[in-house]
């Protein structure tokens, strides 16, 4: 880890919400708000949780024995009732609970009522399949309702789901799927991206060449044409529906019992199979959504996340249905069938809260404001930004073109792991471009040094957490080593892996990874997930990977290969590489630009000094190279 270091501090322009924000907003003001929480911890999610239902109540908000927390222990409860039955149960019932937007204009449209049919006949096919509590469903599917619909089901029988993004490849698949155990798979025939369909089905029978786990395969037919199955252990999604009871009773959950696995990138080139639990998830969700984001049950909400994402489990899926919300959802990228897509929807189905990532902001900036100058906006009351630092001329532009001068933006830090949003600014308090703002009522963070202790304002640092918090992961899937690390790396608290720096009003700007994560277009890949998928490539013999700075996507990958003996380096062979790296692990991970070498840096202990290849790259100071090799 390196020392802590001066960042310098420049004033920038602030932005004032309107005051009518922070009358309508949940806090009032974040300095006696954060104090109220600070003085009674406990009480303050007793009261958050209340607002919920449960089948039984806890005995204790929250037992803490370093480093494993408890929440809301005794409790009782389902998520999916207070995601469907509760609202089914009341007014919501004939409300809309889900748009979904498909290419060609296709769209469909769940009622609260429909939703909840749905899930619950979903949920007694997975049953018939043998699927019951505890047990894991891996769901690899495209942003289509049914992706929701699956997930639900799970978490009605308490079946833990393993969502894996779409655009993952074979063996990135095939690790997951048998990292978790996963008895079924939930898939469909193709995706849809820019008017072409890529089939997922291949996918998944090349994944599971060696899966034993997986006793059926439930294939969603999404085209025309129906979809073929090839052997016994296929379900078409639709058939496993129909002959199945129209009720299925929640399941009774313990609020420690698991709820999902998300797999997310590690700094090794195995992912992390991250546990959330039923119970204390579900509050951080409700409660983030509920007050942080200021979702309301009039309101009409766009996250444009994947639900393969946490940002898709807690703010495409969970939190908005906590609330009672109507949640959009499309398949649409935003180029496609032209840049003015997306604003064309929010004009549309006038959108009020729009939640997004810096990269699709920055490829906005390039594409010109004069595509959103084409549709009414209005409708717009808050916006959101997450996946990595939204740098102030992107804050700007995003404030301006698409807020109109008017909505609080909330960039908002948070990860996998914490569930939950974790830094903002909270609607009504003056925004700071480039800052994320401040830990939310509910978490007590701090930026530190490597032996834990605070650092000054203008001194970058560790970003640590310092007390448990609801939804906070609970372990690393068969990995307790790994989740102590997150808890031992600095004393006493939770190291995110992040650096950042904090202004004199204590506003916390966050500076990149200090791991081996590369954040591209949002999403964490690992150094060494990439390596070894080159290195799986019979003409490489080592490989590097490093992030290099790119102004759409934050950070494009770059790799340095050495070449086994007999293998040469040519265009060809750089194609055949990169190919080989989207067939493994997806297009996600890609690198942009591949070098070969002859050597590559390393330690006398044999690491890779990444560090000095990304200085050497970016042509900065090599800093300390004292353990390098030669
Ligand atoms: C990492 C977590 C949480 C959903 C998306 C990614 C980076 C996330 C921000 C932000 C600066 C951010 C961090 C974090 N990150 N949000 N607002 N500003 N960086 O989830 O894949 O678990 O990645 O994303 O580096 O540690 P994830």
């Amino acid at each position: 880890m390196p020392e802590d270091f001066e960042v310098p501090l420049e004033e920038g322009k602030i932005y004032l919400p309107d005051p009518e924000y922070r009358e309508n907003a949940e806090f009032k003001d974040y300095t006696s708000a954060y104090r109220e929480f600070l003085h009674d911890q406990d009480g303050f999610w007793h009261r958050i949780a209340s607002e919920l239902v449960w089948y039984e109540p806890w005995e204790h908000v929250k037992i803490w024995e370093y480093p494993f927390a408890r929440w809301f222990e005794g409790a009782q409860l389902n998520i999916t009732y207070n995601c469907l039955d509760r609202h089914v149960h009341d007014s919501r019932r004939n409300k809309v609970a889900l748009f979904w937007r498909g290419e060609n204009n296709r769209e469909r449209i769940y009622t609260y009522e429909h939703l909840y049919k749905e899930v619950m006949r979903f949920a007694n096919g997975l049953k018939k399949l043998g699927v019951g509590k505890g047990d894991t469903v891996c769901i690899y599917m495209p942003m289509v309702p049914e992706q929701v619909i699956a997930m639900l089901a799970c978490a009605r029988i308490g079946a833990l789901h393993s969502v894996v993004f779409a655009g993952f490849g074979a063996s990135a698949l095939n690790q997951r799927i048998n990292g978790a155990q996963a008895k079924v798979v939930v898939t469909a025939d193709v995706s849809r991206r820019r008017g072409k369909t890529i089939p997922l089905k291949p996918t998944v029978e090349e994944a599971l060449i060696d899966a034993p786990s997986v006793d059926y395969v439930v294939v969603l037919g999404t085209q025309e044409t129906p979809v073929e199955l090839v052997s016994d252990i296929e379900v078409d999604f639709h058939e496993l529906m129909e002959d199945v009871a129209a009720v299925c009773e929640p399941e009774i959950m313990d609020a420690e019992d698991p709820l999902f696995i998300l797999y997310t990138s590690g700094t090794t080139g195995a992912p992390k199979g991250i546990i959330h639990t039923c119970g204390g998830y579900m509050v951080g969700a409700y409660y983030t959504t509920r007050k942080i984001f200021n979702v309301t049950d009039n309101d009409i909400y766009w996250c444009t996340a994947d639900p393969g994402w946490i940002t898709g489990h807690t703010y495409v899926v969970y939190g908005p249905l906590l609330t009672g919300a109507t949640i959009f959802l499309t398949e649409l990228t935003p180029d496609y069938p032209d840049n003015g897509i997306y604003w064309k929807l929010i004009e549309e189905y006038g959108i009020n809260i729009f939640y997004t990532a810096p990269t699709a902001i920055r490829m906005f900036m390039k594409v010109g404001e004069e595509w959103p100058a084409r549709y009414d906006l209005t409708s717009l009351r808050i916006l959101g930004s997450v996946g990595e630092p939204l740098n102030p001329e992107a804050f700007e532009w995003y404030y301006e073109h698409i807020g109109g001068n008017r909505c609080p933006i909330l960039d908002t830090w948070w990860q996998t792991e914490t569930g939950m949003h974790i830094i903002t600014t909270l609607i009504g308090e003056p925004m700071k471009p480039g800052y994320a703002g401040k830990a939310i009522p509910g978490v007590v963070v701090d930026v530190v040094d490597k032996d834990g202790n605070s650092v000054p304002p203008g001194t970058g640092g560790f970003l640590v957490i310092k007390e448990p918090w609801p939804s906070m992961m609970r372990m690393v899937y068969q990995n307790e080593e790994r989740y102590r690390k997150y808890w031992s790396t600095i004393k006493n608290c939770y190291t995110a892996g992040d650096l950042a720096v904090r202004d004199n009003d204590g506003y916390i700007m966050l500076l990149g990874r200090s791991d081996d994560l590369i954040l591209v277009a949002g999403h964490n890949i690992g150094t060494a997930e990439v390596e070894s998928a080159l290195v799986s490539h019979k003409a490489v013999a080592e490989a590097a990977a490093i992030g290099k700075p790119n102004a759409i996507k934050g950070n494009i990958i770059k790799v340095f290969v050495t070449l086994v003996e007999g293998a040469h380096p040519s265009d060809r062979l750089t194609q055949e590489l990169k190919y080989h790296v989207r067939q493994t692990l997806g297009p996600i991970a890609v690198p942009a630009e591949l070098e070969y070498v002859d050597t590559l840096p390393k330690t006398r202990s044999g690491k890779i000094m990444r560090r000095v290849l990304k200085a050497q790259e970016l042509g900065m100071d090599l800093g300390d190279i004292s353990t390098l090799e030669e």
